[in-house]
């Protein structure tokens, strides 16, 4: 008998787990400091628990969305994560392919992205690009014309990380990228072995809130502002012109000790007052937890080491295989929650566990 065919995300990771080289999965895996960030966001979704209305006749949920004036097949989309190579040959481009054959929902790329974005653009999903805003502004400038011209939607500014945060599992493995692994969509797109090396010298300490008039004088494209933990952030950002907002701490990945992102995510809704789209990421792990982030006040979420771990144990099918879970899980939980559509999520669903 052969590995039973993975049924939950958790099987996808143990596969990936025991394909990969331990130091990689330390880099895909691991995070900032003690870890706590990182073990937060996905605990924050189990002191959730689910209050479900019978009888709704709701046999066929529509878990359809429209953000940024898109239609996207389902409230999910792929977080963008450097390197796709490490996990598989074909990269992003096998990312792309196995999330178009499971639904139309956007595949957000990195700045280090390892595949060329010509590669990945018209190819049955819309694709974002994830920007930092390297010192050099004329390299990212070129990165962003260049993701236009492809056809890239729109653009995720990155904003939590003024330098690369300390992960100890990567600096105790003394990891390195593999030869041949690089960022396909800068130029002078090597040198970049060692990832903390490349965001000590590329990354830029000094971006301040002027970053977004910038980008927005250099594209016409949406500007999605990722990276945001306080309401108070996620005001300033509208006021500087985002067009939506990710609740994210970059999983667990930069300031170790924030909290998890759904436990901040009540706030920032409030203060963001439904002016812009919020999305969030971290933690997201199963269908149902996508439910418990609607609740909350997102629009969608992202998800990210998972569609990875898809990627490391069975390619574009692996990609595919996660998200078609993950959407599973969601039909499956409004069906039994009676939620018809995401129009009928609000935070009535929600018991907080404790809560009297
Ligand atoms: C990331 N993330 C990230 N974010 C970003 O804006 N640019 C990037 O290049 C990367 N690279 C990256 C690499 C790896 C290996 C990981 C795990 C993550 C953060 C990512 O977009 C997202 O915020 C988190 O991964 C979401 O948490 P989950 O879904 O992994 O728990």
């Amino acid at each position: 008998a052969g590995e039973a065919a993975p049924l939950t995300l958790a099987d996808y990771a143990r596969s990936a787990r025991a394909r990969l080289a331990p130091a990689v999965w330390d880099f895909l895996e691991g995070g900032a400091g003690e870890e706590r960030t990182l073990a937060a966001n996905t605990e924050a979704f189990d002191r959730y628990w689910l209050r479900p209305s019978v009888l709704r006749g709701a046999s066929r949920p529509d878990t359809a969305t429209e953000i940024l004036g898109r239609r996207w097949d389902a409230p999910l989309a792929v977080a963008p994560v450097a390197y796709h190579t490490l996990a598989h040959p074909a990269g992003e481009a096998a990312t792309v392919r196995g999330t178009a054959a499971a639904a139309a929902v956007p595949v957000v790329i990195s700045t280090f992205a390892s595949r060329a974005v010509e590669d990945l653009t018209g190819r049955g999903v819309p694709v974002w690009l994830q920007v930092y805003c390297l010192r050099d502004r004329a390299v990212t400038r070129g990165l962003v014309e260049r993701a236009e011209r492809a056809g890239v939607e729109a653009l995720v500014l990155t904003v939590d990380a003024p330098h690369l945060g300390r992960r100890l599992r990567d600096v105790r493995n003394g990891f390195r990228l593999p030869a041949g692994v690089v960022p396909a969509n800068l130029t002078g797109g090597d040198g970049f072995a060692d990832p903390s090396v490349h965001a000590r010298e590329e990354f830029d300490p000094d971006l301040d809130w002027t970053v977004l008039a910038w980008l927005r004088s250099v594209s016409p494209l949406p500007i999605v502002v990722k990276g945001v933990l306080t309401g108070a952030d996620a005001v300033l950002a509208i006021e500087a012109g985002a067009d939506a907002v990710v609740v994210s701490n970059h999983g667990g990945r930069q300031l170790d000790g924030v909290p998890a992102t759904l436990d901040v995510l009540p706030e920032i809704a409030e203060a963001a007052a439904g002016r812009v789209p919020l999305l969030l990421d971290g933690g997201v792990r199963r269908g149902r937890d996508v439910l418990t982030a609607l609740a909350l006040g997102a629009r969608a979420v992202l998800v990210g080491r998972p569609v990875l771990h898809g990627l490391a144990a069975g390619g574009p099918d692996g990609v595919t295989g996660v998200l078609r879970i993950l959407l599973d899980e969601l039909t499956d939980a409004m069906s039994l929650a009676g939620v018809r559509a995401l129009a009928d999520i609000t935070p009535d669903l929600l018991r907080r566990s404790g809560d009297r």
